[in-house]
């Protein structure tokens, strides 16, 4: 009989425990192990659970029980998940994460902390929710060269988005429905202004290219600054705004990894992803493209990745090696967006048709209904992001919208 803790129990930890003691039958018996509940670590009591004597508020109880050989943790957060994490790993302990803000920031020194006490590191619960993306990428897409991933990987700005489109809910009021469902993040902030994507994106981009991508080096933009506007723009465009977190091999050989929102065309997959819903999608030289669609965040669709990986490490007492990148020391390897061909949507104000064009060419114009008379919507040709940028400070008028399109 060996044991798992479970360090947290908030909405993920709580979720997992309960997804584990309601199937632990025949997660054991199909997977040929012998694996029990040990502690569940919070610094809060729970004393009408059925499951209150496994409770602790000491990492050593977990730390010093040889018997404790799998530990999920879901606390949250890099402080002090980070030391629990270590500690674990350093006495040989398989640990497994939802939590990605300790992945994207310290992933290359957990994965080689693991792999020196020949154990594992696995965080399939920290991009995508339940999605599967982490074994996909790096097991059976392993024998291709994969040039870019892009996809919708923040549950609660995808169902804020959806909200506000469909039911013109108030950014504020689709917000305060996401905390209550348990989507969004401790401070929400993470959400809307892209830094969940950008954490995603890092451990994707890191997963894929082999070199830890720290999200200080990619630029990231959230959804605080999108109007209704826009987002009327959009759909008589035949499209929808999305927050696309994306990585591409760039020709330069770089890589360019990015969060921002985009206008994404009504003929990809990604435009109809709504609600709490991720979509990724990964491009490769054998297999074209793939797509991973499920549900992004929550309770038990999160808990069902984190209790995934919890199997596998008990049924792998081997660091399993393809989960696994390096450190990186420079930034030289990540491109200058501003750099990236693009092609954008504009909302102006006060300006006009013939200064549009003889700035940026021939442009394709976008009406919405209770359009202003003084205002026009174009979506530029394709460009250099610097360029637009040099035209837009020519352009007489304001820009009241600014929105890159999904080139996927
Ligand atoms: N706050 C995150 C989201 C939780 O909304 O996607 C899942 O990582």
């Amino acid at each position: 009989m060996a044991k798992l803790a479970v360090l947290g129990h908030g909405v993920v930890g709580s979720g997992t425990v309960e997804l584990f003691l309601k199937n632990r039958e025949q997660i054991n018996r199909k997977n040929g192990i012998d694996l029990e509940l040990g502690y569940v670590l919070d610094i809060r009591d729970f004393p009408d659970l059925p499951y209150s004597d496994k409770f602790t508020k000491d990492i050593n109880d977990i730390l010093n029980d040889d018997e404790v050989t799998v530990v999920a943790e879901v606390m949250g957060g890099v402080n002090p998940a980070y030391d629990f994490v270590l500690s674990c790993l350093n006495k040989g302990k398989s640990v497994c994460t939802s939590n990605k803000e300790l992945v994207a920031k310290k992933g290359a020194e957990l994965l080689k902390a693991a792999k020196e006490h020949n154990c594992n590191f696995m965080f399939e619960a920290s991009t995508g929710g339940a999605i599967p993306i982490i074994r996909p990428i790096h097991r059976c897409l392993a024998g291709n060269d994969i040039t870019a991933c892009a996809g919708i990987l923040n549950g609660t700005t995808n169902f804020i988005l959806t909200k506000m489109i469909t039911e013109k809910m108030s950014f504020e009021d689709a917000l305060a429905m996401a905390q209550e469902l348990g989507y969004a993040e401790r401070n929400p902030e993470a959400d809307v202004e892209g830094h969940d994507a950008c954490r995603k994106i890092c451990i994707l981009s890191s997963l894929i290219y082999g070199k830890h991508v720290y999200p200080d080096t990619v630029h990231c933009e959230g959804i605080t600054k999108l109007t209704l506007e826009d987002v009327a723009y959009a759909k008589s465009w035949g499209g929808a705004v999305k927050l696309i977190g994306s990585v591409k091999r760039t020709e330069d050989g770089k890589i360019l990894p990015m969060v921002a929102p985009r206008f994404v065309c009504g003929g990809c997959q990604l435009s109809n992803i709504d609600d709490v819903f991720n979509g990724i999608m990964v491009w490769g030289d054998g297999f074209d493209e793939v797509m991973f669609y499920g549900r992004g965040a929550g309770k038990l669709p999160t808990a069902s990745a984190v209790v995934g990986d919890i199997i596998d490490c008990a049924k792998h007492s081997k660091t399993i090696l393809s989960q696994m990148w390096e450190d990186s020391t420079d930034t030289d390897f990540i491109a200058d967006y501003k750099d990236d061909s693009v092609s954008v949507y504009i909302r102006v104000q006060d300006s006009d048709k013939a200064q549009i064009e003889a700035l940026f060419g021939e442009c394709e114009y976008i009406s919405r209904e209770g359009q202003p008379e003084n205002e026009l919507a174009f979506i530029t040709p394709v460009m250099a992001e610097k360029t637009v940028d040099e035209k837009l400070s020519a352009l007489s008028g304001n820009v009241l919208g600014r929105i890159r399109l999904f080139e996927g």
